[in-house]
């Protein structure tokens, strides 16, 4: 039977996705993969366990008629600075460096989280924020909301105080507001150009190990 070749006068244009890489980096039990996971699907997990490895979790976000793929992984906080890590730091757009307001050594290591992600990074486009978690437990607070913005700025990062725990639209508007500084900072164009394309490898990780 012959294929009727006017059906494809029909077939709806391919929508264009800017592929974005999301990031997050910082020391064990800092509350990075429950910040995807209240992000991703709104679930908090108080017994969670380290991540083994990397991984990455997707979402499909609109603005301004442009769609934008939020690609955001995971990383071990138990390999410091390891040269896996690395790898997954290439080509990230947003880097966001977790320390939890109860951990002191976890605020001091983000330094040290930020010369590692620069050396990586010293060409690319990409926005940095610092994150303090956990400020549920402002009862233990070792680290003032002060010292995260002061340490933010003499980055020229951006800075924010979440809880996984229980601030659902905290970290909802962390990621937008993430995005939207990006789309400010370089324009849906630029973005474009550099949008991510993930080989077939990266892909079928997709979501089977995330957090
Ligand atoms: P690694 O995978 O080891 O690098 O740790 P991580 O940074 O991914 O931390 P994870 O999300 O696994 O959280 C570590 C512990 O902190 C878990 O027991 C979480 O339940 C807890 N936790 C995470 N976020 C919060 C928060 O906002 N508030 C409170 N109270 N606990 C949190």
């Amino acid at each position: 039977m012959k294929r009727n070749k006017s059906i494809s006068l029909f077939s709806k244009k391919k929508e264009q996705i800017i592929e974005l890489k999301i990031i997050l980096l910082g020391d064990p039990g800092v509350g990075k993969t429950n910040i995807i996971n209240r992000y991703l699907y709104d679930k908090f997990d108080q017994s969670s366990k380290p991540t083994l490895g990397s991984s990455f979790g997707e979402k499909i976000l609109k603005k301004d008629g442009s769609s934008y793929s939020l690609k955001i992984w995971d990383t071990t906080g138990q390999e410091r600075y390891n040269s896996i890590t690395k790898l997954f730091i290439k080509g990230s757009h947003i880097v966001i460096l977790v320390y939890s307001i109860d951990n002191l050594a976890s605020f001091d290591n983000l330094k040290n989280w930020y010369n590692y992600v620069k050396e990586e990074l010293q060409r690319e486009k990409f926005i940095l924020a610092i994150v303090g978690n956990k400020r549920d437990l402002f009862e233990n607070e070792v680290v003032s909301d002060n010292e995260g913005k002061e340490f933010a700025k003499s980055l020229g990062a951006l800075f924010y105080l979440v809880s996984a725990k229980s601030d659902q639209e905290g970290i909802q508007k962390l990621f937008t507001s993430l995005l939207d500084e990006l789309i400010l900072k370089y324009g849906n164009k630029a973005l474009n150009e550099t949008s991510i394309r993930l080989d077939e490898d990266e892909s079928s990780k997709k979501n089977k190990k995330c957090c």
